[in-house]
């Protein structure tokens, strides 16, 4: 078999060095100095694909949308700080940020907040919709279904206009469908959405206002979850993302794409890490809360149990996000009043960890889920309600890298290749010859 070397030159191209040829790779470099090497003529001209389990080697992309530097701890939405977004913008800001490039001016701003406004409310049959659905039903599958379902609602053909419109509709109908997926898992019924109120304050209203008693939605809550959702609103090319992409590469609808985004970031390796960190501070807490025993049942490869909320892909330092999150929380607790239990053992959890040796040497830092679910916790949100609130965050960001994969002369339908490790060719076996 060919052994392959490549080694870098100083003119924008690599060699690759195999069976006594050589191929000039040309080198891609990003406006942050990150360099790739464009495999695209590999197979063609070698007969040979690169093999990357995982994607941790591979740039699926060029996006213009967000840059991590995950070892300093940087993350920026089209170039802007997310410390810097966080403080002062909010996250119909931040939405139209990601999906058009720049911060909107006010008009553009006043109408978009109108437009997502005036089409919060779903067609009365989806109520019905949501009747199909068990009781127990996790609210995020029946989100992914809703949101799949959307598609049946606008079949108009693909034009920038009904794009837009799609846009529009996804960002003004998600927290509704989020708040009525809740509403069915207790039974209570739906409640509409309210003009008058903020895109947060709305949400927390149709979340937990009944018909029978007025309902105020703290502006404290609200502005923490505005928090919340923008901190959660991209991050490059994670699973979700990608698979929003990959969805969207084979020309597949806005709403069918951002369904399976859905369905990627319910994974407990994913968005579903949030609802797993609260468990675990749970469990360390109904064993008698010795956080050290359960840092090193962490460390134990024969042990199954890892420090959920800890370890990232990219960051290889402390995620950015988990820093604001962190002084949100202890902000939030005390505007209310509230102590935290869970808050107390997961910063024992990380002073113990960042400086054990372990964690150390793997660059294990808390990733943004280590606070989310004690916040939202503090903010009334039960948890199997958690990773639908990173979807109702995260879905500016899908849209916008959806916008961007549909823009980009590029894309191409998404289809890698295998090495190929089953049975070579054999004669078929005739049932009676095939034993007992
Ligand atoms: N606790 C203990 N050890 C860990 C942890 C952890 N949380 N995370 C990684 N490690 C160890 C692995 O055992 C492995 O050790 P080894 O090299 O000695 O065998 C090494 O660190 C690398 O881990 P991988 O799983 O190979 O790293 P990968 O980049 O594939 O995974 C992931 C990243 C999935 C996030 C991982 O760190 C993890 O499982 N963390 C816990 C779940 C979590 O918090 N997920 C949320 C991610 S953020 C988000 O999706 C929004």
């Amino acid at each position: 078999m060919a052994s392959a070397t490549p080694t870098a030159s100083a003119e924008g191209t690599v060699a690759l060095e195999y069976d006594g040829k050589s191929l000039s790779l040309p080198l891609i470099q990003g406006s942050e100095g990150e360099v790739g090497i464009d495999v695209a003529q590999l197979r063609n001209k070698t007969g040979m694909i690169t093999f990357d389990p995982g994607f941790g080697n591979t740039g699926s992309c060029r996006s213009a949308i967000t840059f991590i530097d995950g070892e300093r701890g940087i993350l920026r939405y089209r170039g802007y700080p997310i410390e810097d977004l966080a403080a002062k913008s909010t996250f119909l800001e931040v939405a139209w940020l990601l999906i058009h490039g720049e911060l909107p001016a006010g008009p553009e701003l006043e109408r978009f907040r109108r437009e997502t406004t005036y089409h919060s409310m779903v067609h009365e049959d989806f109520g019905r919709f949501f009747e199909g659905f068990p009781k127990d039903a996790h609210p995020m599958p029946v989100c992914a279904a809703a949101v799949g379902a959307l598609a049946t609602f606008y079949q108009q053909p693909e034009t920038e206009q009904s794009i837009h419109d799609s846009v529009v509709r996804l960002i003004a109908k998600m927290p509704t469908i989020a708040a009525y997926s809740y509403k069915h898992s207790l039974g209570q019924p739906f409640m509409y959405p309210k003009n008058a109120l903020d895109y947060c304050s709305n949400f927390l209203h149709m979340m937990f206002a009944t018909p029978c008693e007025e309902f105020v939605a703290d502006p404290i809550l609200a502005k923490a979850v505005d928090l919340l959702l923008i901190l959660h609103a991209d991050h490059e090319q994670n699973c979700s993302t990608s698979t929003v992409r990959v969805v969207g590469s084979s020309r597949a609808n806005l709403f069918a794409s951002i369904a399976a985004g859905i369905s990627a970031l319910w994974g407990p390796l994913h968005g579903g890490a949030n609802q797993q960190v609260i468990e675990m501070l749970d469990s360390i807490e109904a064993e008698g809360g010795d956080v050290r025993a359960f840092v090193d049942r962490a460390k134990d490869k024969k042990d199954n149990n890892r420090l959920m909320g800890f370890g990232h892909r990219v960051y290889k330092n402390y995620d950015p996000r988990a820093a604001i999150l962190k002084n949100a929380c202890a902000d939030v607790l005390k505007a209310k009043g509230l102590a935290s239990r869970q808050l107390e053992i997961a910063m024992k959890l990380e002073a113990i960890a960042l400086s054990d040796d372990y964690f150390i040497s793997h660059k294990l830092y808390p990733n943004v889920d280590f606070y989310s679910g004690i916040i939202y916790k503090a903010l009334g949100i039960p948890v199997n309600m958690f990773t639908v609130m990173f979807t109702l965050g995260r879905l500016p960001g899908w849209i916008a890298q959806w916008i961007e994969m549909r823009g980009d002369p590029d894309t191409r339908i998404a289809r890698p290749r295998q090495i190929y490790t089953g049975a070579t060719a054999r004669a078929y076996a005739p049932l009676e010859a095939r034993g007992q």
